[in-house]
C-alpha cells in the first residue's frame, strides 16, 4: 500500500505562530497564562497546553490579573479593547494576520458606511470576530438560501469571507450577491494557505483509493477538507486521532491519502501515518507468510517430484523440495548406472524428479530416490519402443548363459546370443560394455521380462541398405564393398546390404587357380557392376581392370615392326618363348632364330638368356605375338674343329620329334600353331606343355 501525505497538511503559518507563542509565555513566564477559548480547534493541543499551565476561559471578565494570549480567530473589537485596556494583565495578540486584515478592512468599509456581508459560518469565532470589527452589523451569509432571503438595497456593500471557505462557495454565494446588489465589493479573503491545502488535498483525493482527514470535528477547515475530498474520493474518513482509524480491508488499499485541518499537529498526523505504515507493513507480512504458507509444498510418501540439487557429500545428495526440510537421497537410490561418478554426474542447481520414500521421520527429513524415478522413466521409455517398434540404445552390461544382458539404469534386457548380431558371435564377450541399437521383440511388465534382438536392427538395416542399391544400381557403378566370402567360382563382396559376385575369371588378368590368390575375406574393395537382376537378386562385379591388362595398348608396344627384348623362358623344339613386358610372351619360330639351319633351338639358345627380336606378326584377337630373332641379330651354332672320324651313321631318336623346318622364314602363326598342336599330340604330358597356359 502506498501512502501519500499532503505536503501543506497540518499547521498553518497562523497557528504555528500562536502556538509558539503560547509555548513560550508558558516557558517563560510564571504569570497565568489565558487564551479566550480555545486557541485553535484542537482538542489534543489545546490540552497538552493546558497541562503546561494554560488556563482557557470564555470571556475576558473573568481574568483578573495574568496574561491573556488573543487566539487566531481573532476576537471583536470591543472585547480586543477591553483586554487591552485592562491595566490588570497583559496581552499578547496571536490572531492570524490574514484575519487581522479582514478586521481592519471590515471596520473601514463600516465607517464609509457599507453594507458589510460576511460569507461565512456565524457560529465560528473568526466569523463572530470580523463582525465585531464592524460592530456587529454585517450580514452573514453561508449558504444560497440565506442569499435569497436578502432584500435588495440600494447601501454599497462590501462583501468578505471566511478565512477558510470553500473557492467553490466563494464563487457561488459572490455571484448571488452580485445579482442581487448593483454597488458591491467583493474582497476574496480565503487564505492562502487554505487554497493550497484544499486544492491539493482534491488532487490527492482523486488519485486514491481511501483518503484520511485529521482534526477536530471543530475544525472548520479541517471539514470543509473533508467535504472536498469526499467529491473525490467515497472513501474519505475524517478522524481526530489515530484511535478513529476506520475499519476497512487494507488489503484492498493500494494507495491512501492523508491531509490534516491547519489545527492538526504533525506530531498527530505522523501518529495516523505511523499507525498506517504500521498496519500496511502487518498486511505484507501477513501476505508473505500466507504466501510462505501457500508455498510450502505439502508432500507425501510415494509422490514423483521436483527438487532442485543444492549439495552432497560422499554418502547423499541434498535436494531443495519447496519443502519446510530438504530432500535427501543416499548415493545407492541416485543412480542404477554402473559407472556412476558423483563428481561429474551430480550438477549442483540441476532440477531432477525424485520418488519420496519417507517424509518426516522423527528428525523430520524427507529421504527421496532418483533411481526409482528413472527406473519407472526407462520402463516407460522401452514401453513406447516396444509399441512403436523402434530401436533404443542399450549397452551390453554381462554375458549369461545363452546371450547377453543389456541395461538402461535399472531396466534389464536379455538379449539371445542368436540376435546379439546377423551373423554367428563365436565369442559374447567381445560385446561386453559396446553400446547397441536393439529392438524389443518380447516384453512383459508383470513378469518384469524384456527381450531385445540387434540381429532385427541390422536385418532391416541392411534391407533398406539393399533397397537404395537396387534402386540405383546400374552397369558400370562403382562401389566400395567387403569381401564376405570365397569359393572355387569367385568372391562374394557386400556393395551395400546386397551382394554381389566377382567371378573368378574377372578378378586377374592372369590364371588363377582360386580367389583367394587375389583377395582375402573383410578386405574392401572397389568393384563395378558388370550386371545385375533385381528379380533374381544377382549382380556380377568385375574387379580386375582395364588399364592392368597386358595386351591394354598392344598395338602400340608390339607394333609389326617393332624391335623388342625379351628373356628366354621355354625352349621347344620348333621353337622359343621370349618373354617380354607385362607377362606377354612372344614366340620365336626355330626358323627365325639363326641364318643357317639349326637342328634344334637349344643348340643356340638357353633358358633365361635375353634376347632381342623383331616383331613379325601380332594378333590380338588371339592375343598372340611372332618374333624374329635373326633380323636382328642372328645366332649362328659355333662350330667346332672335330678329329678326321669316320662319321657315325644317322640314327633317329626314338622319343625325339622330327621336325621339318621350312625353308621359307617367312613363317605365319598359324605355321606355328601347326607346329604346336603336333607337339602337343604327341607329348601331352611334358611340362613343357604350357604353352596354352601362357599364350592363353
Ligand atoms: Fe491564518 Fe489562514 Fe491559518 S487565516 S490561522 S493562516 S488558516
Amino acid at each position: 500500500m502506498e501512502i501519500i501525505i499532503a505536503q501543506s497538511a497540518g499547521f498553518c503559518f497562523g497557528v504555528n505562530k500562536a502556538i509558539n507563542l503560547v509555548n513560550q509565555l508558558l516557558d517563560e513566564t510564571d504569570e497565568k497564562i489565558y487564551t479566550i477559548g480555545p486557541i485553535i480547534h484542537n482538542e489534543q493541543v489545546v490540552g497538552k497546553l493546558k497541562s503546561r499551565g494554560l488556563c482557557v476561559v470564555n470571556d475576558s471578565s473573568c481574568i483578573k490579573s495574568g496574561h491573556v494570549v488573543i487566539r487566531t480567530h481573532g476576537v471583536a473589537k470591543r472585547q480586543y479593547e477591553d483586554i487591552k485596556n485592562n491595566k490588570e494583565m497583559k496581552f499578547s495578540d496571536a490572531t492570524c494576520p490574514y484575519v487581522k486584515k479582514i478586521h481592519k478592512l471590515v471596520a473601514q468599509k463600516n465607517r464609509l458606511g457599507k453594507q458589510v456581508i460576511i460569507i461565512g459560518d456565524r457560529n465560528h469565532p473568526e466569523v463572530q470576530g470580523v463582525n465585531g470589527w464592524a460592530d456587529d452589523d454585517a450580514i452573514i451569509v453561508n449558504e444560497k438560501v440565506d442569499v435569497d432571503r436578502l432584500n435588495k438595497s440600494e447601501k454599497p456593500v462590501c462583501v468578505v469571507c471566511q478565512t477558510t471557505i470553500t473557492r467553490e462557495k466563494w464563487d457561488t454565494l459572490s455571484k448571488l450577491i452580485s445579482e442581487k446588489f448593483t454597488d458591491v465589493e467583493f474582497f476574496n479573503t480565503i487564505c492562502n494557505a487554505t487554497d493550497t491545502r484544499q486544492n491539493e488535498a482534491s488532487n490527492i483525493a482523486s488519485n486514491v483509493d481511501m483518503m484520511l482527514v485529521i482534526g477536530s470535528s471543530k475544525s472548520s477547515n479541517t471539514h470543509k477538507l473533508y467535504e472536498i475530498c469526499s467529491k473525490y474520493c467515497p472513501s474519505t474518513y475524517k478522524i481526530e486521532t489515530v484511535g478513529d482509524l476506520p475499519s476497512v480491508d487494507i488489503k484492498k488499499i493500494k494507495k491512501i491519502g492523508i491531509t490534516a485541518g491547519a489545527s492538526t499537529p504533525d506530531w498527530l498526523i505522523k501518529e495516523v501515518t505511523d499507525k498506517m505504515e504500521e498496519l500496511n507493513k502487518q498486511e505484507n507480512e501477513m501476505d508473505i507468510k500466507e504466501a510462505f504458507e501457500n508455498s510450502i509444498v505439502s508432500l507425501q510418501s510415494g509422490q514423483i517430484v521436483k527438487g532442485k540439487i543444492i549439495g552432497f557429500n560422499n554418502a547423499e545428495v541434498f535436494v531443495d523440495l519447496g519443502y519446510k526440510s530438504d530432500g535427501i537421497i543416499s548415493m545407492e537410490q541416485y543412480s542404477d548406472d554402473p559407472n556412476f561418478d558423483p563428481q561429474t554426474d551430480i550438477k549442483i542447481g540441476e532440477e531432477i524428479d525424485v520418488y519420496i520414500n519417507r517424509v518426516d521421520d522423527k528428525e523430520g527429513n524427507v529421504y527421496l530416490s532418483k533411481r526409482k524415478v528413472d527406473r519407472s522413466k526407462n520402463w516407460k521409455k522401452v514401453e513406447e519402443a516396444f509399441e512403436n517398434k523402434t530401436p533404443i540404445e542399450v549397452k551390453i552390461a554381462e554375458v549369461v548363459k545363452g546371450g547377453v544382458l543389456a541395461k538402461i539404469q535399472g531396466v534389464r534386457i536379455f538379449i539371445p546370443a542368436s540376435h546379439v548380431s546377423d551373423t554367428f558371435v563365436k565369442d559374447l564377450n567381445e560385446y561386453l560394455n559396446k553400446t547397441i541399437s536393439i529392438k524389443i521383440i518380447e516384453y512383459n511388465k508383470r513378469k518384469k521380462r524384456l527381450v531385445g534382438s540387434r540381429k532385427v536392427v541390422l536385418e532391416e538395416e541392411k534391407e533398406k541398405m539393399a533397397n537404395e542399391v537396387w534402386d540405383s544400381i546400374e552397369v558400370g557403378k562403382e562401389y566400395d564393398g567387403t569381401v564376405k566370402g570365397l569359393t572355387d567360382f569367385g568372391a562374394f563382396v557386400d556393395i551395400g546390404g546386397v551382394d554381389g559376385l566377382i567371378h573368378v575369371s574377372e578378378l586377374s588378368w592372369s590364371r588363377i587357380k582360386h580367389p583367394s590368390e587375389v583377395l582375402n575375406v573383410n578386405d574392401t574393395v572397389k568393384v563395378r557392376v558388370l550386371d545385375f537382376d533385381r528379380e533374381k537378386g544377382r549382380i556380377s562385379l568385375g574387379y580386375r581392370k582395364t588399364e592392368d591388362d597386358p595386351w591394354f595398348n598392344a598395338e602400340e608396344k608390339y607394333k609389326v615392326g617393332n624391335i623388342v627384348k625379351g628373356k628366354v623362358v621355354r625352349l621347344v623344339p620348333f621353337g622359343t618363348f621370349v618373354n617380354l613386358d607385362d607377362n606377354i610372351d612372344g614366340l620365336v619360330h626355330i626358323s627365325q632364330i639363326s641364318n643357317v639351319r639349326i637342328a634344334k633351338p637349344s643348340d643356340v639358345l638357353k633358358v633365361g638368356q635375353e634376347v632381342e627380336a623383331k616383331v613379325t606378326e601380332l594378333d590380338l584377337e588371339k592375343k598372340k605375338i611372332g618374333l624374329s630373332i635373326k633380323e636382328v641379330s642372328p645366332i649362328d651354332p659355333i662350330v667346332e674343329e672335330l678329329p678326321n672320324l669316320p662319321p657315325k651313321p644317322e640314327r633317329k631318336k626314338k622319343d625325339e620329334p622330327v621336325v621339318e623346318h621350312k625353308e621359307d622364314f617367312n613363317l605365319t602363326i598359324g605355321d606355328m600353331i601347326n607346329d604346336l598342336n603336333n607337339l602337343d599330340s604327341e607329348d601331352d604330358n611334358t611340362e613343357e606343355s604350357g604353352l596354352d597356359e601362357k599364350q592363353e
